[in-house]
């Protein structure tokens, strides 16, 4: 085999152990194609200066305090990515159907919170992290199976809040609330923000906060007061801390006013010379947009099929030139039979597709299908 490498923060890739063909690994070419890139290191790309952005507010408002980690591989182990933050062994998050598996232990992250509980450890008390993550998922505008998230995460001292007349968890929560909302002010100038309960393993209470943007209510973070025994292990019983993790292209799709997720891996320089100021500000132009084709497909579904399988197909054939993926139709017949149809939109976002180019496209997915997800074409 042909030896590929790619250099990640020191650290030395090859292909060959990231994809392999074996039922423990999930890894498709296009994913791995993917490593290595690191958009959020570039400045002047939509997403590194969204960074810098961000690290700018926190170095005005904190004295330079919270330590930054931008080169961490992606390639972590199933114990830092979920145990290590407290999520349940029987999860969604942690299936083959929703993570990408290198072998049983290893893994791509799904998420930077994979370095929370090895940074408190290493004695660190503020720190952001930012990098690519990864998750197999359903295709559309605003989803892509790799993007970018930063964490923060900030450890307080008795002394902190005591005299605040308040409890150490209400503390908390009422500063990483100031914290981000002044975070959002920075980033989007006076918004329409609200906070939602949520839940997520490591942090209670949770909340996500909500921006007003364009007439929708958008989800831009998830965040919390860690869960007292994530410091625990790291042998910081006297203290408690905050967490953020925040989608990286989801805000930058709001401020630079990007309509599709792909876009941020063009690199057509209609698309990369209009960022080449490296600020924030700047609102894409759209050069002009070429139509989408339409492909429908139906087949019978078996037990093992799932949508987000049926997506790695089509993104392993079309790349970037697939759009959507989406179910348009789902009914099952008296035998118990089920059937899905499928249309599948087709465009560049950078050029007109020939019929020729999207027909052999549409055929080796109806031939991939059958063969590797094993259903029945209608
Ligand atoms: N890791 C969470 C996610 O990916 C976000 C999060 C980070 C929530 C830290 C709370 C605290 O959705």
């Amino acid at each position: 085999p042909v030896v590929s490498l790619v250099e990640i923060g020191g650290v030395k890739i090859d292909k060959n152990d990231v994809v392999r063909d074996d039922p423990t690994n999930n890894v498709p070419d296009t994913i791995f194609s993917k490593l290595g890139m690191q958009l959020h290191r570039r400045d002047k790309h939509p997403i590194g200066i969204l960074k810098n952005a961000i690290y700018s507010y926190f170095d005005n408002n904190y004295q330079n305090k919270f330590d930054k980690f931008d080169d961490l591989c992606p390639i972590v182990s199933v114990k830092q990515n979920f145990d290590d933050v407290l999520v349940p062994a029987d999860h969604v998050s942690r299936s083959y159907n929703d993570t990408y598996y290198i072998d049983s232990q290893t893994i791509l992250r799904c998420h930077t919170s994979a370095h929370q509980a090895e940074l408190l450890r290493k004695g660190h008390t503020h720190f952001l992290v930012t990098g690519d993550v990864y998750r197999r998922d359903s295709i559309d505008a605003t989803h892509y199976p790799v993007f970018h998230q930063m964490e923060g995460v900030r450890v307080f001292e008795p002394n902190d809040w005591e005299g605040s007349g308040m409890d150490s968890t209400s503390y908390a929560a009422a500063d990483l609330k100031k914290c981000l909302e002044g975070l959002a002010c920075h980033l989007f100038g006076a918004v329409e923000m609200r906070w939602v309960d949520t839940y997520f393993p490591f942090t209670n209470p949770s909340f996500e906060l909500e921006i007003y943007f364009q007439e929708k209510w958008l989800e831009v973070l998830g965040c919390g007061v860690t869960e007292q025994e994530i410091l625990k292990r790291s042998g910081k019983v006297n203290n408690v801390a905050w967490a953020f993790g925040l989608g990286l292209e989801r805000l930058a799709m709001v401020l630079f006013e990007i309509p599709d997720i792909r876009l941020f891996w063009s690199a057509d320089e209609r698309f990369t010379s209009q960022f080449s100021s490296g600020q924030l500000g700047v609102k894409f132009k759209s050069f002009s947009k070429y139509p989408p084709c339409y492909k429908d497909m139906s087949f019978w579904i078996n037990d093992s099929f799932t949508e987000n399988n049926l997506c790695e197909v089509v993104r392993g054939i079309a790349g970037d030139l697939v759009e959507e993926v989406q179910l348009i139709d789902n009914f099952t017949n008296k035998k118990g039979m089920t059937s899905h149809c499928y249309r599948i939109a087709y465009r560049s976002m950078e050029r007109s597709l020939t019929d020729d180019e999207i027909n052999d496209f549409q055929w080796r997915v109806r031939e991939q299908v059958e063969t590797k997800l094993k259903v029945v074409l209608r």
